[in-house]
């Protein structure tokens, strides 16, 4: 059965080689899905060498792990890690059918990103954002072809979370479209068509949930208490999923939505602290909660 608002499939366009912007974890989880899935080229880019060998390395760490699980052969393994390769250029996207921008967020950013990536790319290869907040219609508007622009938005972590966000902008055609719904599904994911509005679905949900989190212990509610109330209710505590998804993307996710829905979202004060404090998250290598993060939060 076609997921509600997708294009009829025959339009859908085949992708034979995938190229990534980024190689951060999110960019390198999606390398080893695309490279595991459609068993096509891969190739992971970034700005310097040292994010490209850090990407590509941890592609082949996962690769090992599936391994040593017994979930791939050494022959399988061999050919994944072949498949996926780094590079500081950007110059291997010009046979690409495919590629997938997963940069910081920030709607400039990803504009240049596009705007650099048209210039190398044919005209039908689609380009398809990450982005979990930005509006996919104002990523495109610059572009040559903003009719290949989608947005295709997964969730941490990669490998195991069953959803796909396809966002259609406003200049997205159904040839772009279908091959984004073609594409998620031989990638294994649940596609869903969600309207172009700010954070989508899921994110819009969980800015709720973690902004509510955020302003509780911000009230004076003590960490762990806020940690442990939601022990079995949800797979993971607000803190604990703010750290997984990167507190720099919870804060921009809560920004763009009090921008959007003022009296509805709220933007934690303590959140932009640990943020300004560049920490990773609230919890230690140990899984501990890291009293050195917690202790930049302000007294209620
Ligand atoms: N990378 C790869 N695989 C991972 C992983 C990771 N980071 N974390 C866990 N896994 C795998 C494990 O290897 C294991 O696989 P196996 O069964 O094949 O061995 C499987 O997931 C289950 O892991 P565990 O048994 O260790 O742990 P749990 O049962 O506690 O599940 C979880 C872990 C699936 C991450 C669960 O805690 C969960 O669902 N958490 C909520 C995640 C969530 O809500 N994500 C969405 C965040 S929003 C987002 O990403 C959008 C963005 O735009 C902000």
């Amino acid at each position: 059965k076609r997921p509600a608002g997708a294009p009829d499939k025959s339009l859908a366009r085949p992708v034979t080689k995938v190229g990534i912007v980024g190689a951060g974890l999110m960019a390198s989880q999606l390398a080893l899905l695309f490279a595991r899935q459609l068993r096509v080229p891969v190739i992971l880019t970034d700005l310097d060498q040292e994010r490209v060998d850090k990407g590509v390395g941890y592609v082949h760490d996962e690769i090992d792990k599936l391994l040593a699980k017994g979930r791939v052969s050494q022959d399988m393994a061999n050919g994944l890690k072949a498949l996926v390769t780094g590079s500081t250029s950007k110059d291997g996207f010009a046979d690409a059918d495919f590629v997938i921008e997963a940069v910081f967020e920030e709607m400039g950013v990803k504009q240049k990103v596009w705007a650099e990536v048209e210039q190398v790319v044919g005209p039908e290869c689609v380009l398809a954002t990450n982005t979990s907040s930005l509006s996919i219609t104002e990523m495109a508007a610059g572009l040559q072809h903003p009719e290949r622009v989608v947005g295709f938005h997964f969730f941490n972590p990669v490998a195991v979370m069953p959803l796909l966000e396809i966002i259609r902008g406003e200049r997205t055609d159904d040839a772009t479209l279908a091959t984004a719904f073609a594409t998620g599904k031989s990638l294994k994911k649940t596609c869903i068509l969600v309207k172009n509005s700010p954070s989508f679905v899921v994110n819009r949900l969980l800015g709720r949930f973690m902004g509510e989190a955020g302003k509780i212990a911000d009230e004076g509610t003590p960490f762990e208490t806020v940690e442990r109330a939601f022990a079995g209710v949800t797979p993971m505590p607000p803190f604990m999923l703010i750290s997984l998804v990167g507190p720099a993307i919870a804060l921009h996710n809560s920004e763009t939505l009090h921008a959007a829905f003022p009296e509805r979202f709220y933007v934690s004060p303590n959140l932009a602290k640990v943020v300004a404090a560049k920490a990773g998250g609230f919890y230690g290598a140990d899984g501990k909660p890291d009293e050195q993060v917690l202790a930049l939060f302000d007294p209620p």
